[in-house]
């Protein structure tokens, strides 16, 4: 295995020649980890807000958290591709889109994500045109929550549909390395996967995209809520942990002191 760094071009060239597996990582252990497991795409992504950082959901995160949490993913120096969220309300403008994804480079990340399609491609433009790679997500985007008033799948219309069609048309034409359809029904995503010339990394969207993205506390065992339905086969890690803490705290409780 080739042991040259992972850039955006690669993850670009991996359609139609190898599935892509990614995972998001959080801090420096975790990155380290999945690196050395050969994961080529690792995204600190904003689901941070609920799996680390105790929020609701991802509009609480901050920039200043992102930051953070990307300097530390990026000590872990991965071969892997480091691409960092776009917090909520921070790309609301060209100008800001550009300050924030300078700003994640800064701290680490060698790409950028950010949610929606044709309504953000000026901000897409000015990231890219400042030579930063940018993913694209599509479909059910966490940070239209509140709005939306939940997590709902996409494609179900044939509007739906033709909409994440032309969306996923103008992110490959604008210069996405990749795009990410999360919770989009399998045909749409399969439809879209097709007729597009960049990779689609799916997220509950079904077996027919390029690749496939989790967060990787979902596939461990350990996220603090409830596993998604998407997540077919977790490594239920959060039981043994607790198993050995208990353990652990028991021998602490049952030793005498000495005399
Ligand atoms: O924030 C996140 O974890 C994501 C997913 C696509 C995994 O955006």
């Amino acid at each position: 295995m080739s042991t040259a760094k992972i850039t955006a071009a690669d993850i670009r060239a991996m359609k139609g020649r190898r599935r892509i597996a990614a995972l998001t990582a959080y801090d420096f252990p975790l990155t380290k980890l999945l690196d050395a497991a050969g994961i080529p795409l690792i995204l600190v992504g904003d689901s941070l807000g609920m799996v680390v950082l105790g929020y609701p959901d991802t509009t609480h995160v901050t920039l200043a958290e992102m930051e953070h949490h990307v300097r530390a993913a990026a000590r872990a120096r991965p071969r892997a591709l480091l691409a960092a969220d776009m917090p909520f309300q921070s790309y609301q403008s060209p100008e800001q889109a550009l300050d924030t994804a300078r700003r994640l480079v800064a701290a680490g990340a060698e790409a950028v994500k950010a949610e929606g399609g044709r309504g953000i491609l000026p901000q897409v433009r000015a990231i890219l045109a400042a030579g930063i790679p940018f993913i694209g997500h599509l479909g059910m985007l966490p940070q239209s929550v509140l709005e939306e008033k939940g997590y709902h799948v996409k494609g179900k219309t044939d509007a739906e549909r033709i909409n994440l069609l032309a969306d996923a048309e103008a992110l490959a034409q604008a210069g996405a390395f990749a795009v990410v359809l999360e919770l989009v029904t399998p045909p749409v995503a399969r439809e879209i996967t097709q007729k597009i010339s960049i990779p689609t990394i799916g997220i509950g969207a079904g077996p027919n995209c390029d690749g496939e993205i989790l967060v990787v506390t979902d596939l461990l065992g350990t996220s603090p809520g409830d596993i998604p339905r998407h997540v077919k086969k977790n490594s239920q890690l959060g039981q043994p942990m607790r198993a050995a803490v208990v353990e652990w705290m028991e021998s602490v409780a049952g030793k005498a002191p000495e005399p």
